[in-house]
């Protein structure tokens, strides 16, 4: 069986059995609100109950310069680990940015440049989408303009170049072209919130230009399903089952591409879905240690308020090297579906992710970002004692989600023993999440200081 580039994302929308909650007006907190200036398509796909998107053909065309993606069962990696089932790679590395993010840059720049927007402003941490941006701008016609978190810049300087050699104007956040950037009081511990808040604003006083996000919008999720319904295809050509799919979650479109194309398969099949775990970083624990309620996206505080799981926009987030999971909240989609039992979490340190990354380097000859070591981990859990209390029994598929040529110096203070895990206080994680509006509906309890959807 031949496995094909899908021509059409599909939608989860339609099999949530539960309404998303509206945003909300930050100034009121009350009444829905939408993003302006998104294109009228972007704004469909994350409302619309429709299940299956035809992909644009010049999208099409660009996804097929690295799509299908390899998927291969991981049996040196299954060895290694000493794993009960067997373990199925989805591989997302191989594309100019080195990760998935590249997914969802080419749908927006089509979008966008058919609206007749000149420049895409956005931030970024990692750097993996700033880069995808670019390329996609590069690919499209479009002027690229990106706030790239100051200390992650700074360690990987190369992404600033590969941007740079895109065509796309880098810029280290906080800058002073900004007021959310000039106001920084240093205390933000360069979040990707103050980046992205810096490209709001750059982008709202920029005629042209328009403000693009790589994750956590519903329509970027929606971008990604070509991950999971590639994999679908792929496991049928190998007979293989799985009942457990993994992802890391830094905003969520990662996670929400490889597994929720699962959870509408099954919804429309009226098959029992895969478990689908979201493997976030200790670091940034929202979805294990976070509250569902109303927060901002970003450091404007002018953007709509959602309904996400979150530690609070305003907690400092320690500095590590998943800079791409060092995003306070996830997103709505991906929350709504934890809330609702439909998704289940579990966070993951950076010793462990690493460890889990030099494992598949060593026995799959595969050099994985840290972000993608964190679901490496939970899968590794999943497929030997369990993680909390979730087990696989018949296999375990997981996303890859970008390559770790970059993060070189990130395995290297590991391998030097000079890893210094900071998981959040639980005082500070309280502070940040007090004052943040409850979602109507949501359990009593959730804002004070969660846990997991019983
Ligand atoms: C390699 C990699 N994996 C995972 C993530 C998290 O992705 P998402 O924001 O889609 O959850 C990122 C984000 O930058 C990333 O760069």
């Amino acid at each position: 069986m031949s496995v094909e580039v899908p021509t059409q994302w599909r939608s989860v929308l339609p099999h949530l059995g539960h309404e998303l909650p509206p945003d909300r007006s930050p100034e009121t907190g009350s009444g829905e609100a939408v993003q302006a200036n998104l294109p009228l398509e972007l704004v469909r796909q994350s409302i619309s109950a429709r299940e299956y998107w035809p992909i644009p053909e010049p999208v099409v065309e660009a996804y097929r310069k690295f799509r299908p993606t390899p998927l291969w069962r991981a049996t040196g990696f299954e060895r290694a680990i000493g794993a009960r089932v067997p373990v199925y790679l989805k591989y997302e590395g191989g594309n100019i940015s080195g990760s998935h993010k590249l997914n969802t840059a080419l749908a927006q720049a089509h979008y966008y440049a058919r609206a007749g927007v000149k420049e895409l402003v956005t931030g970024t941490g990692a750097g993996q989408w700033g880069t995808a941006l670019a390329a996609a701008c590069a690919l499209f016609g479009l002027r690229c303009t990106v706030f790239m978190v100051g200390s992650s810049l700074r360690r990987k300087p190369y992404r600033g170049v590969l941007m740079t050699m895109l065509g796309a104007e880098v810029h280290s956040s906080p800058t002073d072209l900004t007021r959310v950037g000039r106001d920084d009081d240093g205390n933000r511990g360069n979040s990707l919130s103050l980046a992205i808040g810096e490209a709001v604003e750059y982008a709202r006083a920029k005629d042209g230009a328009a403000f693009s996000i790589g994750s956590g919008e519903t329509y970027s999720i929606l971008h990604q399903s070509v991950i999971g319904m590639e994999a679908q295809q792929q496991l049928a050509a190998l007979e293989a089952d799985v009942d457990a799919v993994v992802g890391a979650v830094g905003a969520g479109s990662n996670f929400g591409g490889i597994a929720l194309p699962f959870h509408a398969e099954a919804a429309a099949t009226g098959a029992r879905a895969p478990l689908l775990v979201a493997a976030e970083s200790s670091t940034t624990p929202k979805l294990t240690r976070g509250v569902y309620a109303y927060d901002r996206t970003d450091a404007t505080g002018t953007s709509p308020l959602e309904a996400m799981y979150t530690i609070g926009s305003d907690y400092v987030i320690p500095d590590s090297h998943s800079a791409g999971l060092r995003f306070h909240a996830a997103a709505k989609v991906v929350s709504a579906m934890r809330h609702a039992g439909q998704v289940e979490a579990t966070a993951v340190s950076q010793a462990e992710a690493l460890e889990a990354g030099r494992l598949l380097t060593v026995h799959e000859a595969t050099l994985p970002a840290p972000e993608s070591g964190h679901a490496l981990a939970a899968a590794a859990k999943l497929a030997t004692t369990g993680a909390d209390d979730l087990r696989a029994e018949r296999g375990v598929l997981v996303c890859v989600s970008g390559h770790g040529y970059l993060d070189l110096g990130a395995y290297q203070q590991f391998l030097d023993g000079e890893l210094d895990d900071v998981a959040p206080d639980g005082g500070a994680l309280s502070a940040a999440m007090s004052g943040l509006k409850s979602v109507p509906g949501a359990r009593a309890g959730d804002l004070v200081g969660v846990g997991r959807p019983s």
